[in-house]
């Protein structure tokens, strides 16, 4: 990968059915780790990441959130880009494939293939469950009834669109054969070309609008929308510019990697590239397949409530070392289990004793001997060899371990630079050199100790882009500090200069994982109180319940239903013909809400303007003298009728949550 002229990431788009959850997180960081290691390398790099928002799951969700499919879509996509700001992801493009730069892409592919006969319409037979709306293979009955909810089944023959997939069997297994870095790793290789020593059948890209109405219409049969995975794999090309923006297209196709989950291999592997091929578009360079996250040694699923949430775990102990945490612990290709002992044990282990506690010995000691000046030049004796050989080493290392996709092992070197840095140091004891008052050997430990943490904070840039711009600003790496080159890093002493150090603690404060664990598990009982009290509600309990919601009281299930958001005011105007409405715009982050508020008494239009309010964003909307309102205001009503809003300082984003 990396002697590359581009390098075009991707990671799958996710379901607009539910907010994010770690496994989403996982590939969204694993992508921009790659993103950014080629952006060091000064290669020009291309990352989309986007969400999937036609089909079953997302028309489901919005049915029974009781809103249309879209709104379904524009509620949940800001969960998702919210997280990727928090998370510090630097995609260059985010595809949502309700938009027409999509919508457009997929229908005029889908028009060619049926004109040049690659997609045909025929009867499907099959077994329908009515409840999950879904057909089924007989082989995937269980005891002749729907797999999924175990009612009882239907043959339904009902008219459906195909693409030729089984054309090119032959054709996929050679190309697999013959490129053994097509799909990785080698065992998912392996999985999809045992797939193939079964016939492959033709591939049903259509539903009925009659029984969901939700995606793109066929260009050539309005009473058909399209097959929600063509759709979503189109989003691949038609973000990079294909049959939209040629030159781009040209600069960025094919892809260099894909990286997806593993249980979303064969449409991967198999459907997108026969549908490649049928396009007459090149194969992507790579198709990499990771392990799930599980919770201890449990499948993640809310049902069991063990679905790590990542925008909790990012606020409660910081992104860098929650990416770095995912980035280190996973073997890539593996499954690997997440739990909260294992990120703390990990983030003392590497982050408070090794690198953090090196960065702030060494700045702070060239800040007490050296007047946090580094010396004009960078004497290397005999002394230095393992520090070097292990700094310069770890990025040769690192280098060969992404172009084969082992980045914890990557990871695992520059923890033993760091390492060896905390080695060097003890050694040859800065502070008893300048007790005897040896001053150019102090000058000399402090700059190579400083050289070290220059790498090794270079090295792991990509994965902690906050702490380490912390640490190299405080090496006083100008420029370089937010930029580094990969280049630079691999020699010793390369642009060597006198520079000012600032001292860098608390990187990185230890955790105190028996107390931390003790909190966690106060927090879980109760969370596990509230949910008991909820679930198992008997009939006296649940009058009882009423009883406390007559009182005032709800639980924090109850509130967590009201969603409260951010909102600027763009423009303000009286409603004519009323002497208490104001009609408001406001910026909600990722949307434009209006608003109809009765504030008109106590406010002014003007007084409005580019205020911070706070909106009850999931409110039903509203018709208020035949205008919509979707949100209420808070504000507080005082003894004389008058309302004061609830207001938030200017420099919080539109749409930000609030609770
Ligand atoms: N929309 C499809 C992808 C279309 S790509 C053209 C989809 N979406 S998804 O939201 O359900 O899942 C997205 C990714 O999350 C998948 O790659 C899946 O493997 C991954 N994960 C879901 N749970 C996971 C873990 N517990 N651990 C790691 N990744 C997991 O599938």
């Amino acid at each position: 990968m990396l002697d590359q002229q581009k390098f075009y990431v991707t990671t799958p788009i996710y379901y607009v059915n539910d907010k994010p959850h770690i496994g989403h997180a996982y590939t969204t960081i694993l992508g921009d780790v790659l993103a950014r290691y080629h952006r060091l390398m000064r290669v020009p790099t291309f990352f989309l990441t986007g969400t999937d928002e036609h089909g079953q799951k997302v028309f489901e969700a919005a049915r029974h959130h009781q809103i249309k499919p879209q709104e379904q879509c524009d509620r949940t996509v800001v969960r998702f880009q919210e997280l990727w700001e928090k998370l510090e992801i630097t995609n260059d493009d985010f595809i949502r494939t309700t938009e027409k730069r999509h919508t457009e892409v997929v229908q005029k592919i889908l028009a060619r293939l049926y004109r040049e006969d690659q997609i045909y319409g025929a009867d499907y037979e099959g077994w329908y469950c009515v409840g999950c709306e879904r057909f089924f293979l007989e082989k995937d009955l269980v005891e002749g009834n729907c797999p999924d909810c175990d009612k009882t089944v239907e043959k339904l023959v009902e008219k459906n669109y195909f693409f030729r997939m089984s054309a090119y069997q032959d054709w996929l297994v050679d190309y697999i054969e013959q490129n053994p870095r097509f799909i990785q790793p080698e065992h998912r290789r392996q999985e999809t070309l045992g797939f193939l020593r079964s016939p492959l059948n033709d591939l049903c890209i259509s539903r009925p609008k009659s029984r969901m109405n939700w995606g793109i219409e066929l260009p050539f049969d309005s009473d058909y929308v399209t097959y929600v995975w063509f759709d979503a794999l189109v989003n691949y090309i038609s973000g990079a510019g294909y049959l939209r923006d040629e030159e781009s297209f040209r600069q960025w196709w094919p892809a260099s990697c894909h990286l997806i989950g593993k249980d979303i291999l064969t449409t991967h592997t198999v459907y997108w590239p026969t549908m490649l091929k049928a396009m007459g578009v090149a194969m992507p360079e790579m198709i990499f397949a990771h392990g799930w996250w599980l919770t201890g040694r449990d499948k993640m699923s809310k049902s069991r409530g063990n679905v790590v949430n990542p925008m909790e775990m990012a606020e409660k102990y910081g992104v860098d070392p929650f990416r770095y945490f995912l980035m280190a612990e996973m073997s890539l290709g593996q499954d690997a289990g997440f739990t909260e002992e294992g990120f703390f044990q990990r983030y003392n282990a590497d982050l408070a004793n090794d690198l953090g506690n090196l960065a702030s010995r060494v700045t702070r000691m060239i800040e007490k001997q050296l007047n946090g000046q580094l010396p004009e030049n960078l004497p290397v004796t005999d002394s230095e060899k393992n520090l070097v050989a292990a700094c310069t080493g770890a990025v040769e290392q690192m280098r060969d371990h992404l172009s084969e996709m082992r980045i914890e092992r990557g990871l695992g070197e520059v923890l033993a630079a760091v390492r060896e840095g905390n080695r060097y140091f003890e050694q040859n004891a800065p502070w008893k050199l300048a007790k005897n008052e040896e001053w150019q050997e102090v000058s000399r430990v402090l700059a190579n100790a400083a050289e070290c943490l220059r790498i090794v904070s270079g090295l792991l840039f990509p994965v902690m882009p906050g702490k380490m711009t912390e640490l190299r600003t405080g090496l006083g790496l100008g420029e370089d500090a937010e930029k580094p080159n990969l280049e630079k890093l691999a020699t010793w002493g390369e642009g060597w200069r006198s520079r000012q150090v600032q001292p860098v603690g608390g990187l990185f404060p230890r955790i105190d994982i028996k107390a931390e664990l003790k909190n966690l598990e106060q927090q879980k009982a109760e969370q596990a109180e509230v949910k008991k009290s909820d679930g198992q509600k008997s009939p006296t309990q649940s009058s009882k319940k009423h009883e406390q919601a007559a009182e005032g009281v709800i639980d924090i299930g109850d509130f967590s239903k009201v969603e409260l958001r951010v909102a600027r005011v763009l423009q303000a105007e009286s409603v004519e013909g009323t002497k208490k409405l104001l009609l408001l715009q406001t910026d909600l982050g990722s949307e434009q809400r209006q608003v109809v508020a009765g504030i008109a008494e106590s406010y002014k239009p003007a007084d409005l303007l580019n205020r911070n309010v706070v909106l009850v964003s999931n409110l039903k909307p509203a018709s208020i003298r035949g205008l919509e309102s979707k949100g209420m205001l808070l504000a507080a009503k005082k003894a004389d009728g008058s309302f004061s809003l609830v207001t938030v300082d200017s420099d919080v984003s539109p749409g930000t949550q609030v609770g």
